[in-house]
């Protein structure tokens, strides 16, 4: 399976994808990874040797003309597979019914808890007292798509943004590798995901 790859950030999500595609008894490959930036995690592709683009972002009212070349981009690649893994942007409808439903999402929380770009410091300001990982199909809406894997992560006393997300990136990450793992074994339909 061929999987691209899509950030924003410092993709921690991303290394821990390339180390596990690294063994060959992985069934899937990165072979690109793109960004709406000159992203951090970009030197963790080229660490790899993986094939690397960036669409700038220009602000919301060129989305869709962002949308258009980050799927022009894509189509060069032909993935079997688009992974958005900190991607901190929303797709335009047009880029995820061209994708769908061959594009998943990684969110630091428990979905349909705390949706959107700040699903962390949203479950801290709530107080909640346990969060988590989630791994779903990516549709038309905010962090709505079908849930493939979600596991909890406690919120510990004393916990700020930061030390709760570095508690969840880890889960994140073992959920990511195992969803895409089934997904090319075949074992995992995205057209009929059977609910975890
Ligand atoms: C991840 O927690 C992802 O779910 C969220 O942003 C974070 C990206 O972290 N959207 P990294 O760039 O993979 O380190």
């Amino acid at each position: 399976l061929t999987v691209a790859v899509l950030i924003s950030g410092t993709g921690s999500n991303l290394r821990a994808l390339l180390d596990a595609a690294a063994d060959p008894s992985y069934p899937a490959r990165i072979v690109v990874v793109g960004a709406d930036r000159e992203a951090d995690g970009l030197a963790h592709a080229e660490e790899f040797g993986v094939p690397t683009f960036v669409v700038p972002w220009r602000g919301a009212a060129e989305r869709d003309a962002w949308g258009a070349e980050l799927s022009a981009q894509l189509r060069v690649w032909q993935p079997g597979l688009v992974v958005l893994s900190g991607l901190m942007k929303l797709l335009p409808a047009a880029v995820v019914d061209e994708w769908s439903p061959r594009i998943i999402n990684t969110h630091p929380a428990f979905l349909p808890e705390f949706p959107g770009a700040h699903g962390v410091r949203d479950a801290l300001a709530a107080g909640a007292t346990q969060t988590g990982a989630s791994v779903i199909v990516v549709d038309g809406g905010v962090d709505a798509g079908p849930i493939l894997a979600q596991e909890r992560v406690p919120v510990l006393p004393g916990d700020d943004e930061n030390a709760l997300h570095e508690r969840i990136k880890p889960v994140e990450r073992r959920l990511l590798i195992d969803i895409v793992r089934r997904i090319a074994d075949g074992e995992l339909d995205l057209a009929a995901p059977a609910l975890h």
